[in-house]
């Protein structure tokens, strides 16, 4: 399943007088299946598109089309809507907010009983999801309140999952987390993709990208300002302070300056790059 947006804006508290336009004019095709990374400076709105995609929140102009949902000011109050949240799930940048039921398995099962599955089977549901996260049953009956943050987050990612949707949308899913769990937590994304699902993460985190995704989107003050491959926005955003390469793609691009006939496009990790490099070794 995909998404489709087309010209939308948004403003946050329009008759204030600090009105905030969020989004202006974004325009993005993402197809079924897809593993797509958005990222930009901090308030460049992309917290506010992820919204969009469940209708959470609704445009002011234009549509998003999720398969034959229509995401509009006109349809803001439809019932339709809500079937919605089962197609597209989204976990937000703090999750752990949301958290309120008295028990982790409680907590996750809540999401799925809402969309009519028997109490039992929301449990089941529950648990295969928390282990899915590296949650073990020691976790199933605490209280979410006593958990970590990153443990947080992690229930508040299997409350997701237990839906099961064709769309998952992930607002920085990995801040803050241990290397380790980062690491699990997107070898799960990665394993979810790989059996069907679209995937959008928002991240801050370029090693993520470069590792993980094909496709970035970047949002500069509301409006998209580059669609492309992880390497076409690392020359891209070369200069901005505010997005950084990653330290491979850094010391590739100063050994090719420096005459190693190396493929910047083919490296996203050290191995590429120790490969790179034997293999220009080789030719000269
Ligand atoms: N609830 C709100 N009320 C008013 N303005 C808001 C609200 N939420 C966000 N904004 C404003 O809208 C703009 C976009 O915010 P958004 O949260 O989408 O940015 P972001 O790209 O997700 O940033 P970050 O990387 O910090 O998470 C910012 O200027 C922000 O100040
Ligand atoms: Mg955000």
């Amino acid at each position: 399943m995909g998404i489709q947006v087309k010209n939308i804006f948004f403003t946050y508290q329009k008759k204030a007088t600090n009105a905030t336009q969020a989004l202006a004019d974004v325009s993005l095709e993402i197809k079924d299946n897809d593993f797509l990374a958005i990222v930009g400076e901090t308030g460049s709105g992309k917290s506010t598109l992820a919204q969009m995609f469940n209708a959470l929140l609704v445009p002011d102009k234009g549509d998003v089309l999720v398969n034959d949902y229509v995401i509009n000011y006109k349809n803001r109050k439809s019932r339709k809507l809500r079937g919605l949240r089962q197609r597209v799930g989204l976990v937000f940048q703090f999750p752990e907010y949301q958290l309120f039921e008295e028990t982790v398995e409680k907590d996750v099962a809540f999401g799925v009983k809402n969309f009519g599955v028997k109490a039992e089977e929301a449990i089941e549901r529950a648990h295969v999801a928390l282990k899915q996260v590296g949650l073990d049953e020691s976790y199933f009956k605490r209280a979410p309140f006593d958990l970590s943050g990153g443990e947080k987050r992690k229930v508040a990612i299997a409350g997701i999952l237990a839906i099961n949707p064709d769309i998952l949308v992930f607002d920085e899913p990995t801040a803050g987390f241990d290397p380790q769990s980062s690491k699990d937590l997107m070898n799960l994304i990665t394993e979810l993709h790989n059996n069907g699902k679209t995937i959008i993460i928002i991240t801050h985190d370029m090693d993520l990208v470069n590792t993980y995704t094909k496709r970035v989107v970047m949002l500069e003050r509301g409006q998209v300002t580059f669609d492309g491959t992880p390497n076409e926005l690392f020359a891209y955003i070369k200069g901005y302070d505010r997005l950084d390469t990653p330290s491979v793609i850094k010391v590739a691009e100063k050994l090719k300056e420096k005459g190693m006939g190396i493929n910047i496009n083919e490296i996203h990790n050290n191995n590429d790059l120790v490969e790179a490099i034997k293999k220009w070794r080789n030719k000269a």
